[in-house]
């Protein structure tokens, strides 16, 4: 009984770690991006903009990064996003594209 509990606790905590955008919504994050995002990505990047997300420099590294990149471009084109749906747009994009892990 002892080591069930355990193994759970290993499981919540490995899931925690699995993502680092636990309580967004990724769904309404890629509406977000989708709305927003894409359009401009898509001009200088070509096909449907994502590849600026895939490519071999990208610029983001991290998680926080991605947040950080994330709310650049918000304030850049004057969205004006609260925190929830900048979090939101960057599970989404991190669940697609990035996947970091933490
Ligand atoms: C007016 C054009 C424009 C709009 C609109 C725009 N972006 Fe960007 N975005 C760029 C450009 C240009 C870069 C590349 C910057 C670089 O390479 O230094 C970029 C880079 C990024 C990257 C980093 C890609 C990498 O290298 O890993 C992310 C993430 C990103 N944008 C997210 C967003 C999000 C989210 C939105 C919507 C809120 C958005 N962008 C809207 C122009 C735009």
């Amino acid at each position: 009984m002892k080591s069930l509990l355990l193994l759970s606790i290993l499981v919540i905590s490995c899931n925690a770690y699995a993502e680092p955008f636990k309580t967004a919504d990724v769904l309404a994050g890629k509406a977000l991006v989708d709305k927003n995002c894409v359009s401009c990505h898509a001009q200088s990047f070509g096909g449907d903009g994502s590849s600026i997300y895939t490519r071999e420099y990208r610029k983001i590294k991290t998680s926080k990064g991605l947040v950080a990149q994330v709310r650049n471009c918000n304030t850049m084109i004057g969205l004006k996003w609260f925190e929830d749906e900048e979090l939101n747009a960057a599970s989404y994009l991190n669940k697609t594209y990035y996947k970091f892990t933490e």
